[in-house]
């Protein structure tokens, strides 16, 4: 019943010539499947998204907003700033802003209300350390991050949020969580979201993120609870972000 999505994540990566190159590859050799496809540019790359995709069968979305509606935040983009761009999803809460521009989960939560309450969708990254796992505080840590955005939003606004349990360790290094390791964390999330809205949480998707490959993709995304994936590295070549689309 859950739609698969693949959404590419292109992190500060493209300029104006390499995305138009990018895109027209992927729309023009895209095999109509039952998955969705979102891309993620960095901001000032979203005209040029809008320009090429609408229309089509791919959607695009920011990798970040800011908290605040808007005003005196130099270098912040506004979730109404994104809407402007016909914008569907916005990634929150991804690891790196967690890490280089020490984003807590208060701000993540706050970052899912201004974009549900703009209409976009957020994609909310969650996931844990190399030492946390190591450290066997997995659980502890993804039910944390997830618990602190759903008790910010109603249960009815449960079913307009995705995740992606993107273990930090699995990042752009080649290594990837094993189908049941990544399946596991998916399960339980889906166990927290149903503690705030057990309707929402069968619909709710939940993509996973962390070196996914042509190769890796049709096994991770044939778990249960892997509703798709946030693709780095690979979705910025054409063949690889379309044969990881189409491993659906
Ligand atoms: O958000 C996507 C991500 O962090 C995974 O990156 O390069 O390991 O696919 P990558």
């Amino acid at each position: 019943m859950r739609r698969k999505l693949v959404a590419g994540n292109w992190k500060m990566n493209g300029s104006l010539q390499a995305n138009r190159i990018l895109l027209e590859e992927v729309k023009s050799k895209l095999q109509v499947n039952n998955c969705e496809v979102v891309v993620c540019p960095p901001a000032p790359y979203l005209q040029q998204c809008q320009a090429i995709l609408a229309g089509t069968a791919i959607g695009w979305g920011a990798q970040d907003i800011s908290m605040h509606a808007a005003g005196a935040f130099t270098g912040e983009v506004s979730a109404e700033m994104l809407r402007d761009f016909d914008c569907s999803y916005v990634i929150v809460g991804h690891s790196e802003r967690r890490s280089y521009h020490a984003e807590h989960d208060e701000q993540v939560a706050k970052k899912v209300v201004r974009a549900l309450a703009n209409r976009l969708t957020p994609i909310v990254c969650v996931g844990e350390t190399l030492p946390h796992r190591e450290a066997g505080m997995t659980a502890e840590i993804v039910s944390a991050q997830i618990e602190a955005v759903l008790g910010q939003i109603s249960p009815e606004q449960v079913a307009d949020i995705i995740v992606a349990y993107e273990p930090v360790w699995a990042i752009g290094t080649g290594k990837t969580a094993t189908p049941e390791m990544a399946q596991e964390i998916h399960a339980l999330l889906r166990r927290k979201i149903a503690e705030k809205n057990a309707g929402a949480a069968a619909s709710v998707r939940i993509l996973y993120g962390g070196s996914v490959k042509p190769d890796n993709a049709e096994e991770l995304f044939f778990m249960p609870d892997i509703d798709g994936g946030l693709i780095g590295g690979a979705s910025l070549k054409a063949n690889e972000f379309l044969a990881i689309i189409h491993a659906v």
